[in-house]
């Protein structure tokens, strides 16, 4: 089988000329920090998802940060989450002086398993912070049955759930905020760039508030022809807020969302139709009352099967080259919360076991059908030199 001397990356970014004017623009247009373009994005934003009110941030990680704080998460509060997640989800539950309480996922899809969240639940727990792993919905009935029943708020981690819908409803207006990301891997990008999205349109004037350091009007009001206005600081406030620079590319990206998913899927179903004769690795699951947002394609590798680990099967793939990359290690098992939250390491043993079995491969529009197939065999024959 011949290797092909160009690198098949993990991932690449697309942008079109009218990512590229609408940048010139804005550089033109005399305001490139927050302004016009994000309120543009923002409103297109709502529209798409259906929900009634979107903040732009600087980032997903942002919009966990405001979520956190707006909805009164601090010292000492639980936060039931998963462990199989980018570190940003539970470091800010840290760092705005919570608790990452973790909850073991479930096998089919990675997501946190919704049916031992309850036994979680103590006194102290004040939010459940689902990760929508891979763009697969988590359940959301259950979750929501739960904070109803204790009394908790929900924020969800859609970074990777943009096109996803839960049982016809679209990620963004379920629970009580809603955090994406258009991080240079990301399903729409903007380089850097978050939202935050909600049907409390309170919620998020909060938010628009402590995006920018608590004051209460946005900088482009202030200057923007409507007459002098002092601003006053109403709150403690971050410094988060998306900028035009990052909603000019957004704007743009958003209206390819529907077609780079389109792409995605296509690629998936046929790695899954070329995966599923191999028992040496296993494909995550779609469940029938969701649509996944096909964010990453992700392998559980069979151990017993196969006579190299997942890091060698790993390195086989580069020596084809092949970008992967792995979507996640359990955190309970990266050094700082091994160190920090000690008492968390062994809890969770699915996701530990899977941290060492699993592995992403390359998923985004621009792969060619000849990319596809590339991925495909180079696969199947890394599984074929190396089956037990
Ligand atoms: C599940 C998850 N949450 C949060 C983030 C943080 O996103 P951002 O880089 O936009 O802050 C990421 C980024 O990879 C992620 O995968």
């Amino acid at each position: 089988m011949k290797i092909r001397k160009e690198m098949l990356k993990f991932h690449q970014y697309y942008f079109g000329e009218e990512e590229i004017n609408e940048v010139i623009d804005t550089l033109r247009s005399g305001w490139i920090t927050l302004g016009p373009k994000t309120k543009r994005f923002e409103d297109d934003f709502c529209q798409y998802l259906g929900c009634r009110s979107a903040a732009g941030v600087y980032s997903c990680t942002s919009a966990l940060t405001l979520s956190l704080a707006a909805l009164g998460i601090g010292q000492g509060d639980e936060v039931i989450t998963t462990p199989i997640t980018f570190p940003a989800t539970t470091n800010e539950i840290l760092l705005c002086g919570g608790i990452p309480v973790f909850v073991d996922v479930e096998p089919g899809t990675l997501n946190f398993d919704a049916n031992k969240i309850e036994e979680k639940v103590t006194e102290k727990t004040k939010a459940i912070l689902p990760v929508h792993f891979a763009g697969h919905p988590c359940d959301m009935d259950k979750i929501l049955e739960i904070a109803k029943k204790y009394g908790l708020v929900v924020i969800e981690d859609a970074a990777h759930a943009l096109e996803a819908s839960y049982k016809g409803r679209k990620i963004g207006s379920i629970g009580d905020a809603t955090c994406f990301s258009f991080y240079a891997t990301k399903n729409i990008t903007t380089g850097e760039g978050g939202m935050l999205t909600s049907n409390n349109e309170e919620l998020i004037d909060k938010i628009k508030i402590l995006r920018l350091h608590g004051i209460s009007r946005d900088a482009w009001k202030r200057y923007g022809g409507e007459g002098f206005k002092y601003w006053e600081q109403v709150a403690l406030g971050h410094k988060c807020n998306m900028f035009d620079i990052q909603a000019a590319l957004g704007i743009h990206q958003l209206k390819r969302v529907d077609l780079f998913w389109e792409k995605r899927k296509i690629i998936c179903e046929k790695y899954d139709a070329a995966f599923s004769n191999f028992p040496e690795i296993k494909p995550l699951e779609v469940k029938k009352d969701v649509k996944s947002a096909y964010h990453i394609y992700v392998i559980v590798l069979d151990k017993d099967r196969l006579k190299i680990s997942r890091d060698e099967f790993i390195d086989e793939l580069m020596k084809r080259r092949i970008g992967s990359a792995i979507h996640f290690r359990s955190l309970t098992l990266q050094p700082y919360y091994k160190e920090r939250l000690p008492e968390v390491v062994g809890t969770v043993p699915l996701a530990e076991s899977l941290s060492d079995r699993i592995l992403s491969l390359p998923l985004y529009p621009t792969m060619s059908d000849s990319d596809t197939q590339y991925v495909v065999d180079m696969v199947t024959d890394t599984i074929e030199k190396n089956r037990l």
